[in-house]
């Protein structure tokens, strides 16, 4: 009996060894703002936990690829940068357009997404081009290009938290026009109606998304690149934006 238990004592303890490296799988941690569909929003049944979209597809992706787990911290847009300065999270991954002024505070990853400023009016607005902001009542998103964009471009706006509470000025014919990223825009334009979108590509550069990590934090940056490139060449982050934004369609 005692030889018994000994053995099974020994087997116990060796099975919990062999879980260890199980259970203890690294994770990255991921900040994000899920407010802007389709790439994170909240979900009853997301990609990872509650959390869906295009970025969270390739966040589980990535952390698949290095046999790691990925979660997500939810946070202001805003307060996105500050958390992955202080450790608080290992990589922003928000839709987050690269800029000269990111890039002084964090690295970025290789580009997976292009994009670009478009303005979201009411179907029958006269607004055909940026400098016909000029005398409107202007939407940003706090901390979002657009808001940049507009600041550049000298006009006087309000600034809101989220998309959707600009929309809603927008619907309720409190605010002329929402300064906004492409894709997000069509979003919008398809969940609301009575809206259109009005496009300036002279106005409006293209900007490029990409994942933010601490600076010089180069081991995680080749995991994230290698994983971000593989989906690039074999079609997987194109086939997810189609997924996304048709899913859209589908529900109207
Ligand atoms: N592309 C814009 C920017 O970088 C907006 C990103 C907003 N992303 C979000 N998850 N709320 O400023």
């Amino acid at each position: 009996m005692k030889k018994f238990t000994k053995v099974m004592a020994l087997a116990m303890s060796a099975a919990m060894l062999a879980c260890v490296p199980v259970s203890a799988a690294e994770t990255i941690t991921f900040g994000t703002n899920a407010e802007f569909p389709p790439f994170e929003f909240i979900a009853a049944e997301g990609v990872i936990d509650t959390f869906d979209g295009i970025d969270m597809a390739i966040a589980k992706q990535i952390a698949e690829e290095n046999d790691m787990e990925a979660k997500i911290e939810n946070m202001e847009f805003d307060s996105l940068l500050v958390a992955l300065q202080n450790g608080q999270i290992d990589a922003v991954i928000a839709g987050m357009t690269v800029t000269e002024e990111r890039k002084e505070a964090v690295d970025f990853s290789t580009p997976y997404y292009t994009a670009t400023q478009v303005m979201i009016v009411k179907e029958d607005s006269d607004i055909a081009k940026a400098e016909d902001m000029a005398d409107k009542r202007i939407c940003v998103i706090q901390g979002y290009t657009g808001e940049t964009c507009v600041n550049e471009l000298g006009y006087d706006y309000e600034a809101f938290k989220k998309g959707t509470e600009a929309i809603m000025e927008l619907v309720n014919g409190k605010c002329d026009v929402v300064v906004i990223d492409s894709a997000t825009a069509q979003q919008y334009v398809s969940d609301n109606e009575g809206l259109k979108i009005v496009e300036d590509p002279e106005a409006f550069a293209s900007e490029e998304y990409a994942i933010a990590v601490q600076k010089d934090n180069t081991e995680l940056l080749d995991k994230i690149n290698t994983a971000i490139e593989k989906m690039l060449e074999d079609g997987t982050i194109s086939e997810l934006a189609a997924t996304y934004a048709e899913a859209d369609g589908e529900a109207e």
